[in-house]
């Protein structure tokens, strides 16, 4: 059954349902483009809120459990908030082998507010400059290297994130 998103959560939907129709339109409400759809949103809103999911399933005229179905599976796709910037932490052998849950340590003392969000990552595949973390920018969907971490220089590069965070929710 297909849950009736004016009934829920009307504010989260409403603040973003402009988004969600413009892209719902682009691609034609077809069905065939369910992940191609669910990419979009998430790029404009960072990610995917239970109301929004709701509403596309009802739009595509797909069952909600199909729909939550295929963007569970899909590592790519978010159903909890995010913060600006996310901190991927390479937990790779050579990584670790260097120091990657100090680095980890490190930055996860240093976070304040919701600028930043924290993870473990698989090798990114430059393991000659292990501990390695990436840094993805939420809102233009961009990822930073950073290589030859110590646990100081991230928490450096974490104030530097936070920074640039707290300038996007001033502007
Ligand atoms: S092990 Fe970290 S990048 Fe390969």
């Amino acid at each position: 059954m297909l849950l009736a998103p004016q009934d829920s959560h009307p504010r989260v939907l409403e603040g973003v349902k402009h988004h969600v129709d413009e892209v719902l339109m682009k691609y034609g409400y077809d069905q065939s483009k369910l992940i191609a759809i669910f990419q979009e949103i998430q790029g404009r809103l960072r990610y995917l809120p239970r109301e929004v999911v709701e509403y596309v399933a009802q739009k595509l005229r797909v069952p909600l459990s199909e729909v939550v179905a295929t963007i569970t599976f899909y590592h790519q796709f978010r159903l909890t908030p995010i913060g600006e910037f996310v901190f991927q932490v390479c937990y790779g052998t050579a990584c670790y082998l260097r120091g990657a849950s100090e680095v980890y340590e490190a930055i996860r003392m240093a976070l304040r507010g919701e600028g930043i969000t924290l993870e473990k990552a698989r090798c990114f595949g430059c393991c000659s400059l292990a501990p390695v973390v990436m840094v993805v920018d939420t809102r233009i969907n961009e990822r930073y290297i950073h290589g030859k971490l110590s646990p100081q220089e991230a928490r450096k590069v974490v104030m530097r994130y936070l920074t640039e965070a707290q300038r996007r929710w001033d502007a």
